[in-house]
């Protein structure tokens, strides 16, 4: 039985505004969501019984009904049953690069790897945006995962416009190894905050979205200008979490001192980047952000920004 192994990049945010609220409960977002070529790796294999059984050995990734990769599999037996019975279960091995609770969408790429990985293996021919339809319904950052690249999403987030890619630029990444932020946390804890200023009328929501449309961030981005995305990175977010965990705010702090484009925390944290022009100008900021931050609790990663989502690495037989 052949083993389909898929690429499943992390997402950083160049770009969240929070405008207001929906009436799922969620919050109404203008993001710009760029792909990252620090990936995990997902192995789906069919196992002849008919359970889903999810592998992985790191020791944060769940292996139950709480890993959305699991939900992905479940979702898709639902779906597809005469597949589901005709091809049996799955062994879905992930292989994780992406730390967890990042604020990089790690287990959101996961789990499109393998809505992607079970309809090449079931041969259900989905289009991206089938695929992207049910991604949906499994969390707000999945339909970007399959589709990946550098895009406006505006709505929960699950509503795509491409934009150019921004391949020439690098991202140095941060994250305090022992350091999780619950993205419902920072979320709830903004509208608590925040929800004097969020927007309600569809007139002036319509409007906001427009904004952000036509907002310089977008003309920086069709302009492919890395200085300049670097000085409009912005996310609300960080009125949360910053105040929240200081030790981020000062890992932010130090890589604002560094010679790069721009820097920021990424989603709803506590990973930090910054831009830089070259991968060389990268590798020198980690190293130099290492050195001022000698903490064995810090990694860092040097990664490359690119215009794919999920991506087959090989079938192998
Ligand atoms: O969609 P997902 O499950 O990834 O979202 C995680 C949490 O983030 C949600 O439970 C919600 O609290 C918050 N969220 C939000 N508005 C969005 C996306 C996420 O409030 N547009």
């Amino acid at each position: 039985m052949q083993t389909y192994t898929l690429i499943a990049p992390a997402k950083i945010n160049l770009y969240l505004e929070i405008i207001g609220t929906r009436p799922d409960g969620y919050h109404e977002l203008a993001m710009v969501l760029q792909s990252v070529d620090l990936a995990d790796q997902i192995a789906v294999r069919a196992n002849g019984t008919d359970e889903i059984r999810i592998h992985c050995d790191h020791p944060q990734v769940p292996l139950d009904k709480s890993n959305l990769a699991y939900r992905a599999a479940q979702l898709m037996a639902e779906q597809f049953p005469d597949s589901f019975e005709n091809f049996g279960g799955a062994d879905i091995t992930i292989h994780k690069h992406i730390p967890v609770a990042a604020g990089l969408a790690g287990g959101s790429t996961d789990a499109a790897a393998v809505l992607v990985g079970l309809d090449l293996m079931w041969e259900l021919g989905l289009t991206s945006t089938e695929l992207q339809e049910l991604g949906g319904r499994l969390g707000s950052d999945v339909p970007f995962c399959i589709a990946g690249g550098t895009a406006l999403a505006t709505g929960r987030g699950d509503a795509l416009s491409p934009l150019p890619d921004l391949t020439h630029l690098y991202v140095v990444l941060a994250k305090y190894r022992s350091l999780e932020v619950s993205t419902a946390w920072a979320y709830q804890t903004f509208r608590q905050q925040f929800s004097n200023t969020y927007v309600s009328d569809v007139n002036t929501l319509e409007n906001r979205r427009q904004r952000v449309h036509s907002g310089p961030m977008v003309n920086a981005i069709a302009h492919r200008d890395g200085a300049k995305i670097g000085q409009l990175l912005h996310n609300d977010l960080e009125r949360v979490v910053l105040p929240a965990y200081p030790q981020v705010s000062r890992l932010r702090q130090t890589f604002e001192q560094q010679p790069v484009l721009g820097a920021m925390m990424s989603g709803s944290g506590p990973t930090v980047f910054a831009v830089a022009e070259s991968q060389a100008q990268a590798q020198q900021v980690k190293e130099a952000v290492k050195a001022a931050v000698p903490d064995p609790d810090l990694e860092l990663w040097v990664a490359k920004l690119i215009s794919t989502g999920i991506q087959l690495a090989s079938p192998i037989k």
